[in-house]
């Protein structure tokens, strides 16, 4: 059985490698399609996309090989329950970085420097001419950002964040803490500063999460969070959108608490927090950050690939769940 189930075509050149392993079915648009799809014993491996959910229900009747997800991040599958029904879950580590830590970067300049409430400004004809006061908005450089995980994307930012002169914090594994050895801080080391997660929360002024959503990091900013925040920071999340309680930063962001916030992923995505939308002091994308030609076409490749080896019999060259393999095998 070879035939492999694609819930959403990915870019070239995923489908034509897809095409040369096995039958590619194009499908399985809502849940309960997903499920009967899996469970039919016509798929050895699904090609899914982070919307589509892989809850331990469903993993409970799946009878495929492998899953291959799509993204780098796994958050829309159950990994622990894949990993007991011996199905292997894949992803595409590595190709995203540099284009999220761009994201990032711009959140930080766009909304330290107002640039989407400057931007309509100029297009609704009310530009009459250079002000002393028109558009103020905070400094980047020397300001301190502080980073929630030094991840591989974390990094990134930190690289570019120095380039801009800031001074950057992390803590690597919110909110509690782990060693951090010279070592493995390698270009970073003497340039980056290991802190608590309180003192990230009280000092930063650009607070950036680079953390996977998880237990741990789920609502890792709330209230009480935004409450210790310097009344002029700004939050930026190119990470997941959970990692917030979305309803506490609306709050938070019309009384003041804190200054704004550049976000790329939401709670409840696509929709939005009430009130959200409405407020000028927030710079909202579309989850874009890894939206390059090139990333989405390298993204494929990789996904493509890995699902390739899997309907080959081979583990995939990036396995989320290796053991899952070994006992499916
Ligand atoms: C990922 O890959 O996890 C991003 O969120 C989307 O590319």
């Amino acid at each position: 059985m070879s035939r492999i189930l694609v819930t959403t075509e990915i870019p070239a050149p995923g489908m034509d490698i897809l095409r040369a392993a096995g039958d590619v079915d194009l499908g399985a648009v809502d849940h309960e399609q997903l499920v009967a799809a899996c469970s039919s014993g016509e798929y050895s491996v699904v090609v899914s996309q982070l919307r589509d959910r892989f809850d331990a229900e469903l993993l409970q009747t799946a009878s495929i090989v492998g899953i291959s997800n799509y993204a780098v991040g796994f958050d829309n599958i159950d990994i622990a329950a894949a990993t007991q029904r011996g199905i292997t879950v894949a992803n595409t580590p590595g190709v995203l970085t540099n284009s999220t830590a761009d994201i990032a970067m711009l959140l930080i300049l766009s909304t330290a420097r107002r640039a989407v409430e400057a931007d309509s400004f100029v297009r609704s004809g009310s530009f009459t001419g250079w002000e002393p006061e028109l558009l103020l908005g905070s400094d980047v450089s020397d300001r301190i950002l502080g980073l929630a995980g030094f991840g591989r994307i974390a990094r990134a930012t930190a690289r570019r964040a120095l380039g801009f002169g800031m001074t950057v914090k992390f803590c690597p594994r919110p909110p509690g803490d782990r060693e951090v050895s010279d070592d493995e801080l390698g270009e970073f080391a003497g340039r980056v500063e290991h802190a608590s997660w309180d003192e990230i929360v009280t000092t930063s002024d650009f607070l950036s999460l680079h953390v996977p959503l998880s237990d741990s990091t789920h609502h890792l900013v709330d209230a009480a969070v935004l409450g210790a925040m310097k009344p002029s920071a700004i939050v930026i999340n190119t990470a997941r959108g959970p990692v917030i309680d979305e309803a506490a930063l609306v709050t938070a962001l019309s009384e003041g608490t804190v200054a704004a916030a550049g976000l790329d992923v939401y709670e409840r995505e696509p929709a939005l927090e009430p009130g959200l939308a409405d407020l000028p002091n927030t710079v909202l994308l579309p989850h874009v950050g890894s939206a390059t030609v090139s990333v989405r076409s390298e993204m494929a490749r990789l996904c493509a690939t890995n699902a390739a080896a899997m309907v080959g019999g081979s583990m995939p060259a990036h396995p989320v769940n290796p053991d899952a393999w070994s006992h499916a095998g």
